[in-house]
This record gives structure tokens, C-alpha cells and sequence, in this order.
């Protein structure tokens, strides 16, 4: 029997991600120790008051469907943490609870871009923003993020890409791979390029408490001049509060916005997890101080990484201000992103993401994520030493 896939999947790869992934579980398995700064998740259990929160709910029946949207007490909850925390003001009508923001992307992607439409991403960025346009027949064209520009968006060359056929910019930052927030300069001039050519923009906003405040503060693109009303809010609570497997985002959008994305989302799940909802209600609005302490955290362990790798010969990288990634230049050993890669995990033991996952202008780069414990972090350090020390000899 031949079952052919739907043509929308044609060219659609599966997660490099996933590939690196499956690569580190095959030598775990062989009994082989590796050192692994792969994955954009949370080394930290989540926060006891919300798993008490979650056995609280299981205890009390709350155990059937919810409204397909979310419970009205955690878009209650949502709306209060957008009015206290990004001074954006949005009724729990033009709230919607999603699995993750993955689903958030997909739905915001599915709903508004028809075969044949553009959208600008930037580029590098999670895979997700440059896979999900594709499945919706949609044509993506990149924005750079280059490291020389601070990882910023060279706005003549946006506006070079909007053409008659650009409906939608996504804006992801803090930034993915790159750990960059986008400027309130930068915000502006996108929000002034999607008011003049009526675009919709898609804010992807899940690292938005993860920052480290030297540089820039975090601005929602929502909250400028005429965005609320054209801007697909997405954010969630894997990222911030340890809550990666509970899988719970959210879309904040008019009702224009909102209904479309309701009805998309009702078809894919109907729904999210009833006692995850329950339990991330008391998330936002609870408080033990334990997501400032896990920031903090994040915090010395960038500061560590980053002194480390600016003291090495080979590898360079800047200070980013927010999520959980260094974004480290390795140009100067000549080698592609992959073949470094490889190289680090077949003779070294050490997984890192080849940048070029993330886009064309990730090549030249390795992603490394510090959502990994102090002591693998030690060991990742010693071992990029020892690479680093071994290309300079080769140099010579
Ligand atoms: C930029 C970005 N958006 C969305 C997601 C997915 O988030 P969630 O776990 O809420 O689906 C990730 C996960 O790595 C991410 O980096």
C-alpha cells in the first residue's frame, strides 16, 4: 500500500532540532556521556505553588472540557499580567488559550496567509516561523539579524522586501537563537512599515521575562501607536516558569483577530489541558519569587558563558540581553556550523546547534543554550577549550 502525504507537507523536514537531538539519545544509549547545550529548555523543576496549584484542580474534579478559549478565571489571570507587566489593555474576550505557542504560531500562521501571500521573518530564528508559512502556502522572505548590526533589523532592507503580496511580519524577541531584543527604535519603525502598508504583525513574545537588563527594555510591538489592532499577541509560560511540558500560550488579538484564531484553534485541539489551565491561572498570578530567582540564575550563567567564550582564540560572542541562548561566532576556525558541530559531538561529546538551523545568516554560528545546569556548563567550558586550543595549533 502507497499513502502519499498531503502536497502542503511536500518540503517540509523534519526539526533539525529533533535530528541533533536523536543524535545525543543514540550515544546515550550506547553508554557514551555527552555534554549537551541543545535544548531551549529549563533545567529547573516548576515552581511548587503551581504544581500544588494543578493537584488542587485534579482534586477538585476540574477534570472536563473547559471553554475552548480557556477558562475564564486564567484569561482573567493573562489580561491582569499584560495590564501589569506591558501596560497592554485586552479583555478576556480577545484572550485565547493555546497548547503552547507553538499552536498560537500555527493558528496565527494558518488563519491569515493564503497560497501565495508573504511574510518577513527574520532570519536567523526558531524554525517554526520560517516551516508553518509553507504548510499555509505562504512564500517567507527573510530579514537578516546580523551579529555586526547587534542582532537588529536593518529596516531599509525590510522595507525592500514588502511587496503587493506581504500581509504578515513576525517579530520574535528576545530572539531565538540570537538572544537579542529587539530595540524600541527597531519596534517603531516596524510598527510605522506595518501601518503603512496594512500589515498584521505576529509578536512572539515567550521570552519576554527572561531579560537581563543592561541594554534594552522589552516593548511589546502591541502596545505602540495603532498596533493593538493589528498585532497577534503570542506568549505562554514554558520558558519563564519551568512549565515546558505543561504546554500552555496564549493569543492576545481585537476581535477582528481573534475569532478567526478561535475557530483555527478549536479544530486543532478544542482546547487546552483543563487542570494545566487551572494551575497556570495561579502562575501568573501567584508569586513565590521563584521565576525571579530561576532569571537570575539564567543571568550568572550567561555572564559566565559569554566571559569564558570572549577569552577564548576561535569563538566570540556578544552579551545577549534576554531568552536563554548564546549566539557564538566561530568564523574564524573556517569550519560551517555543521561540520563544527559534528566535529565537537563525534570527538568531544559536545552537542550545540549549528546556527545555519536557524537561517542563512546563522551560518558561522553555534547556538548554545545555558538552560543547562552550572556543572554541565563547567564541563561544556573545559571542552570548548580544548577545541579551541586544538584549531589554534592546527593554524599554526
Ligand atoms: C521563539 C519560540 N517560540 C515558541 C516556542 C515554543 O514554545 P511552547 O513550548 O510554548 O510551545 C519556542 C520554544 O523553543 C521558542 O523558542
Amino acid at each position: 500500500m502507497t499513502f502519499k502525504q498531503a502536497d502542503r507537507l511536500k518540503g517540509i523536514p523534519m526539526s533539525r532540532t529533533r535530528v541533533m537531538l536523536r543524535k545525543c539519545q543514540e550515544l546515550r544509549a550506547a553508554g557514551e556521556k555527552v555534554t549537551a547545550l541543545t535544548l531551549g529548555e529549563p533545567d529547573f523543576d516548576t515552581p511548587e505553588y503551581i504544581t500544588m496549584a494543578c493537584k488542587k484542580a485534579l482534586d477538585d474534579g476540574l477534570t472536563k472540557y473547559t471553554d475552548s478559549t480557556g477558562p475564564l478565571e486564567l484569561r482573567e489571570a493573562i489580561c491582569r499580567k499584560l495590564k501589569r507587566e506591558n501596560g497592554l489593555v485586552y479583555c478576556p474576550e480577545e484572550i485565547s488559550v493555546t497548547s503552547g505557542v507553538e499552536q498560537g504560531t500555527f493558528a496565527a500562521f494558518m488563519s491569515f496567509l493564503n497560497p501565495g501571500d508573504e511574510v518577513l521573518v527574520q532570519d536567523p530564528v526558531y524554525l517554526t516561523y520560517t516551516t508553518i508559512p509553507g504548510i499555509a502556502g505562504a512564500t517567507v522572505k527573510t530579514y537578516s539579524l546580523l551579529e555586526e548590526n547587534d542582532f537588529q533589523p536593518d529596516m531599509n532592507q525590510l522595507r525592500s522586501l514588502v511587496t503587493d503580496k506581504t500581509k504578515m511580519i513576525a517579530i520574535v524577541s528576545p530572539g531565538n537563537p540570537t538572544g537579542s531584543i529587539f530595540t524600541r527604535e527597531s519596534l517603531e519603525a516596524i510598527a510605522e512599515l506595518a501601518r503603512e502598508k496594512n500589515l498584521l504583525v505576529v509578536s512572539d513574545e515567550i521570552y519576554e521575562r527572561l531579560t537581563y537588563g543592561e541594554k534594552d527594555e522589552v516593548v511589546s510591538i502591541a502596545s505602540l501607536p495603532g498596533m493593538k489592532e493589528r498585532t497577534i499577541l503570542l506568549n505562554g509560560l514554558s520558558k519563564s516558569m519551568a512549565m515546558t511540558g505543561w504546554r500552555i500560550g496564549y493569543m492576545a488579538a481585537p476581535p477582528e483577530l481573534i475569532d478567526p484564531l478561535n475557530r483555527m484553534a478549536f479544530y486543532m485541539t478544542a482546547g487546552a489541558t483543563s487542570f494545566a489551565q487551572y494551575a497556570a491561572a495561579e502562575a501568573l498570578d501567584g508569586d513565590d519569587g521563584s521565576a525571579e530567582k530561576m532569571r537570575l540564575e539564567f543571568k550568572k550563567r550567561r555572564d559566565y558563558l559569554v566571559g569564558e567564550i570572549n577569552e577564548m582564540e576561535n569563538f566570540s560572542c556578544i552579551a545577549p540581553q534576554g531568552a536563554f541562548y548564546v549566539f557564538m561566532n566561530i568564523k574564524k576556525t573556517g569550519m560551517k556550523s555543521e561540520e563544527f558541530c559534528d566535529y565537537a559531538l563525534e570527538q568531544y561529546r559536545l552537542a550545540m546547534m549549528p546556527g545555519d538551523v536557524f537561517g542563512q545568516c546563522g551560518e558561522g554560528f553555534v547556538r548554545l543554550s545555558y538552560a543547562a545546569s552550572r556543572q554541565v556548563l563547567e564541563e561544556a567550558v573545559c571542552i570548548l577549550k580544548d577545541i579551541d586550543h586544538e584549531i589554534s595549533q592546527k593554524m599554526v
